[in-house]
């Protein structure tokens, strides 16, 4: 079936003027803010955003407006507000394109959620191989502060909120929410123990809610248009739209905004297909992390119930499509690498059983494994899962799922390896 884009969030990107002030506010850009400020109390913005049941973009779908929910009544503390923009799941690339040409929808986000929640104070912890990006969103800033609408009495409301642009270092934990509280806290992107979660103790041990960019840049249009709106797009389990970031072997990768709920496959039709003609081998459907998908389980909608239900992640969105040419081996070998190199080494099972997986797969691909390597290679995965408790981040759950979904369903491709003494796609 043939699909039509729903854009939301990436309305107008191509045009050349989309990251300036000018352009925005003349398409009713800040109108959520000045309502929000103006007419609504916080309490009746959290209400919206709840009764929109806003899922979590950044991975786990969690329910924006419940998370706010969580902040201690009573408290006394500042709050505060970090929007994670540090997008490092490999196949991922949708914030990025948010940041660099709609800086001002995501600022707006920000400004409108830090309302709600009464924090004074959001930073914006910017991945740090993204200079466009960061740049981008540096100069929306002071053009709204120029413009009266961050920083002190905004607008004459009395309300004073401003926001910043933290630099990351390039790391993968940084987007773990609390390695990057570490770090925006100026130590190591190190992930603490919870609870206590954020939202009742987070930066510099205050109340703090994280967010992911493309959730914190659904919050105008929820505020603008209301919760009603946003329930009648994509579906009751995942309302709104999604940006997919389709890559790998397709003819055209890109960044698609689809009405949530819409099917995988074609999302990978109208990315062009397979390319050059080629069978599709596999699928990753949210980013390197998820289980992946073999060409009969691709027939499944695109929310976070259905995916769950397909035995993989609705994720990121991050859809890298693998043609019949490719080793699966040697793919794994290549997202063990990044796993086995961003664990940030705090828990032993996530150090040692990455670095293990990887030295496995490595063997089996130069065609110097066993067939035993092969089990090992699963039962290693399966003990560094830390879902039960072991481990204080999910770093190595993301490196599990994939690893065990490989050996599961392409276990014939590591035996020939084996048999072979060779990768079978490399020729004698
Ligand atoms: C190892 C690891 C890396 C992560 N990287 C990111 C990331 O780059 N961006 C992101 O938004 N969330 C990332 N997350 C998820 C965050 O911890 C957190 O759940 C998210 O920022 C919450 O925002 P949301 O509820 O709006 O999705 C990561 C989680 C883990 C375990």
């Amino acid at each position: 079936m043939s699909i039509r884009e729903t854009r939301i969030l990436l309305s107008d990107i191509e045009h050349p003027e989309s990251p300036t002030l000018d352009f925005y506010l003349s398409g009713g850009g800040y109108k959520a803010l000045e309502k929000a400020l103006k007419e609504m109390t916080p309490k009746q913005v959290v209400d919206e955003v709840t009764k929109a049941k806003v899922r979590g973009r950044g991975g786990a779908g969690f329910e924006a407006g419940r998370k706010w929910q969580f902040l201690p009544k009573n408290n006394t503390k500042p709050v505060y507000l970090t929007c994670n923009a540090d997008e490092s799941e490999p196949g991922t690339f949708k914030d990025r394109h948010i940041m660099e040409r709609r800086p001002h929808l995501l600022i707006e986000g920000c400004l409108i959620t830090c309302y709600a929640i009464g924090a004074k104070t959001g930073y914006i912890y910017v991945r740090g191989e993204f200079p466009q990006a960061q740049a981008s969103l540096s100069s929306a800033v002071e053009e709204a502060r120029a413009k009266n609408l961050l920083g002190p009495d905004i607008l004459g409301t009395g309300v004073s909120i401003d926001i910043w642009v933290h630099t990351g270092a390039g790391a993968y934990i940084c987007g773990e929410e609390t390695g990057m509280l570490s770090s925006i806290e100026g130590g190591r992107g190190h992930p603490k123990l919870k609870p206590p979660f954020p939202a009742v103790e987070g930066l510099f041990r205050c109340p703090t809610v994280v967010n992911n960019v493309e959730t914190l840049s659904n919050v105008p249009f929820v505020i603008r248009e209301g919760a009603d709106a946003f329930l009648k797009l994509g579906t009751a389990d995942t309302p709104g739209t999604r940006i997919f970031c389709v890559s790998g072997h397709v003819e055209k990768p890109g960044v698609f905004e689809y009405e949530c709920g819409v099917n995988l496959k074609d999302v990978i039709a109208a990315a062009g297909g397979v390319w050059k003609g080629r069978k599709l081998k596999a699928v990753i459907p949210g980013g390197a992390s998820a289980h992946v998908l073999l060409p009969h389980e691709i027939d499944v909608a695109c929310d976070f119930g259905s995916l769950a239900k397909a035995g993989t992640i609705m994720g990121s969105c991050g859809v890298v499509v693998i043609d019949d040419t490719t080793c699966m081996v040697e793919t794994l070998q290549n997202v063990l690498e990044f796993f086995a190199h961003e664990s940030c080494g705090q828990c032993t099972p996530c150090r040692e059983g990455t670095g293990w997986a990887r030295k496995i797969v490595t063997r089996i691909e130069a065609g110097k494994g066993t067939m035993a390597d092969i089990d090992r290679l699963y039962e290693v995965a399966d003990n560094f899962e830390g879902m039960g408790g072991k481990t204080i981040c999910a770093l190595s759950d993301a490196a599990a799922w994939p690893t065990k979904s490989y050996v599961k369903k392409f276990r014939q491709e590591f035996e020939e390896h084996v048999r072979l003494g060779r990768c079978p796609m490399k020729g004698a």
